[in-house]
């Protein structure tokens, strides 16, 4: 039994050092180390931070679903909010409510299985684009994929030319960089400092900011217009909502589908049952909705992939009130974190965690796992909006890849994840073309 005055276990102080080192350079080994050696619950102090990790499933239901009124959005969103403004993903209260009443039917299932036409051609445009280079040297298929999830977005929600993919990718960056940085320096740093990263981040910022007014200029009727109308407010929250929806829409599928194309270059026999079913439900013609549910080991694939790498490997939030989670005490304003990435590992709900293993994703084998063990779209009310469409873009562009080509990634290229806001292959993805 533990009582009100005992805290979560965790580092001890003189670690400090070596756990800000870690900060910086790998946040996912901070988060494994600490949860397999202190346990579900962790408490991390960082200088003045202190940093309470939950790792159970009844404590992420607890923040995510159960008391979510009393868990505002925390490190690293709370940092991006800067370019983001209050778009839906980092809103708060009413205005979130708002937001999310009208943005959502945007993006329901019905809606977007209507457009899934705009979905597979652009899954076929990925497909031709990387078999121009067959036989020619290795093609960066992390590029790729971003071109393909920024090209669904413009053509199908923002009806906008967003320029190149690679221009966009590049201006995202910065604004994470920076808030990554803030995040990890604790915000010991003024943000007023003319340091090199902080004039990167004004310039992209200002950048995504005219691409976003323009896109809002351009809407004539249509899905997005609507929901901006509906979510009221002026051009500068609409500009917000459309950065918000490119940053949130476009990163996290173009991750699921690099992490997935290298996972089947490693596992040759997942990739040859990935392409026998290709093969047999798709023939020789583009994916249509309703392949969607025939493509069911694909789909078990994708969501092995985000088990392992979940693009959102974070949820991090503040405790507004004080609170108690697993029977330890939660001081008010404590930044209390949810991490897919450690949870998905957990091995009590996860036998042979490291393993790649799609099969744990069979209906049988499934079944009896706790719903909050596996968080790939977060939990609650602030689950994410752009779910059905992000799964739709990844399996058929996995499934059309895979009957078409064979990618492989270069030798010597090692596959790092790199915790961003969203996580990342470090240093890309070069794989070499072949036919299939
Ligand atoms: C595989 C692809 C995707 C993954 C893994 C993913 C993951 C997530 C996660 C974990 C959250 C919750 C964040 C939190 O609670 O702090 C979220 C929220 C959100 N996602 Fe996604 N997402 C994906 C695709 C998309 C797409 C395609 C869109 C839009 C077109 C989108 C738009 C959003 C928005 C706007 C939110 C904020 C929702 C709110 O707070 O009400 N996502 N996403």
């Amino acid at each position: 039994m533990t009582s009100a005055a005992v805290r979560p276990p965790g580092p001890p102080r003189r670690a400090t050092p070596n756990l800000l080192r870690m900060l910086f350079t790998d946040r996912l080994a901070l988060m494994s180390r600490t949860a397999s050696r202190y346990g579900d619950a962790v408490r991390i102090a960082i200088g003045p931070k202190q940093l309470y990790l939950f790792n159970h499933p009844d404590y992420a239901k607890h923040v995510l679903v159960e008391a979510n009124d009393n868990y505002r959005k925390g490190i690293g969103l709370a940092q991006a909010r800067r370019a983001l403004g209050d778009g839906l993903l980092t809103s708060e209260g009413e205005l979130w409510r708002r937001q999310r009443k009208a943005i959502q039917p945007a993006l329901q299932q019905k809606r977007i299985d209507a457009q899934a036409g705009v979905v597979a051609a652009e899954a076929g445009e990925l497909a031709r684009r990387l078999a121009a280079r067959i036989g020619g040297g290795p093609v960066d298929v992390a590029g790729e994929v971003t071109r393909m999830t920024v090209g669904v977005l413009g053509r199908m929600l923002l009806h906008a030319d967003l320029g190149p993919a690679a221009v966009l990718a590049h201006h995202f960056d910065a604004v994470q960089d920076q808030a990554m940085f803030e995040a990890v320096t604790l915000e010991a740093i003024p943000s007023w400092l003319p340091l090199p990263g902080q004039r990167r981040f004004r310039a992209a910022r200002a950048a995504l900011r005219r691409l976003a007014g323009q896109v809002v200029d351009q809407q004539g009727s249509g899905v997005l217009a609507e929901a901006l109308a509906g979510a009221g407010g002026d051009r500068a929250q609409a500009r917000d909502e459309v950065i918000t929806l490119l940053l949130a829409g476009h990163e996290t599928t173009a991750s699921t589908l690099g992490w997935t194309m290298a996972m089947l270059d490693r596992h040759p026999d997942v990739a040859e049952r990935v392409r026998a079913e290709a093969a047999q439900v798709l023939g020789d013609r583009l994916p249509a909705a309703a392949d969607l549910h025939r493509l069911v080991y694909t789909g078990n694939v994708v969501q092995e992939v985000m088990r392992l790498y979940p693009p959102v490997w974070l949820l991090p939030r503040v405790a507004v009130a004080a609170d108690r989670i697993g029977g330890y005490p939660v001081p008010a304003g404590a930044d209390v974190v949810v991490c897919p990435y450690t949870l998905h590992r957990h091995p009590e709900f996860w036998p042979d965690p490291e393993r790649f293993d799609p099969d744990r994703f069979e209906q049988s084998r499934a079944a009896g796992r706790p719903r909050y063990a596996y968080l790939p779209f977060g939990a609650g009310p602030r689950f994410c909006v752009g779910r059905h469409l992000g799964l739709m873009e990844a399996v058929f562009a996995v499934a059309v890849l895979c009957r078409d080509l064979r990618l492989s990634v270069v030798p010597g290229h090692r596959l790092v994840p790199e915790a961003m806001l969203s996580l990342r292959i470090r240093g890309g993805l070069p794989m070499s073309v072949r036919p299939a």
